[in-house]
């Protein structure tokens, strides 16, 4: 695939099929997607790969400590709510996502079961955790440099045919996470990227999110 039609074709999936990924799949996106660059080639990050039992305790743990109220604990501070534009696409995004579902503003059950999913990893066989150096703090370049391994990652992943989310709501309590993969105390968790086959059926892997005019965003100067 073209990767102009590679980067515009990929989107989030939040339903798979309960199918297995080839471990082997697996390690050739990242040896593709460990390509990415970083500040001064530092290479911060560390891939935990997680699947079967450790994954579905993960999931447990995540949805335990939710229902009780668990207030969530990340390992980097992280603003909770958002103003502006910015809230407006986080609505947007949402309100697509629950149109597709045919899922009511009203319904709360079924809201907060769709919240429940993310939590899971929207059941996802496989989950990468993407960690980096404590002795890195403060650590915003590192985490850029995450970033740009994060969407190397998905896009190795989609060329494969494999769907994936990066998703915050997976490691939101980082504890669980910690403790079911095996991480280790010197490194922080960022961020995690459920993945696996889609399942075509499920109508939410049908949004496609929209983007911004150029024009909002850019300024070009000196041309
Ligand atoms: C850092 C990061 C965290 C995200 N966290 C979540 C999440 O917790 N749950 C979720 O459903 N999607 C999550 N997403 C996916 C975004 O909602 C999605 O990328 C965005 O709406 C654009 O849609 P697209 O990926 O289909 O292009 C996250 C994406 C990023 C980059």
């Amino acid at each position: 695939m073209e990767f102009s039609e590679l980067i515009k074709a990929r989107k989030s999936v939040r339903g798979y099929l309960p199918k297995p990924v080839p471990r082997e799949v697996i390690e050739e996106i990242i040896e593709v997607a460990k390509w990415s660059p970083s500040s001064m080639n530092t290479q911060p990050w560390y891939v935990h790969v997680v699947t079967g039992e450790p994954l579905d305790r993960i999931r447990r743990g995540n949805t335990e400590n939710m229902v009780k109220g668990v207030p969530p604990k990340r390992d980097f501070p992280m603003k909770e709510a958002y103003d502006g534009i910015h809230r407006k696409r986080q609505v947007d995004i949402a309100i697509q996502l629950f149109d597709a579902m045919g899922i009511a503003r009203d319904d709360k059950e079924r809201r907060t079961d769709w919240v429940m999913r993310g939590f899971r990893q929207f059941d996802a066989p496989v989950s990468l955790v993407l960690t980096y150096d404590k002795y890195l703090e403060p650590a915003a370049i590192s985490q850029f440099d995450l970033g740009a391994l994060s969407h190397a990652l998905v896009l190795a992943a989609w060329e494969r045919g494999l769907g994936s989310v990066i998703n915050g709501q997976g490691i939101m309590q980082s504890a669980v996470v910690r403790e079911h993969a095996g991480i280790p105390d010197d490194q922080n968790i960022m961020i995690c990227i459920a993945m696996g086959y889609p399942d075509e059926d499920f109508v939410a892997n049908s949004v496609k999110s929209v983007r911004e005019d150029a024009a909002n965003f850019v300024r070009y100067v000196g041309f």
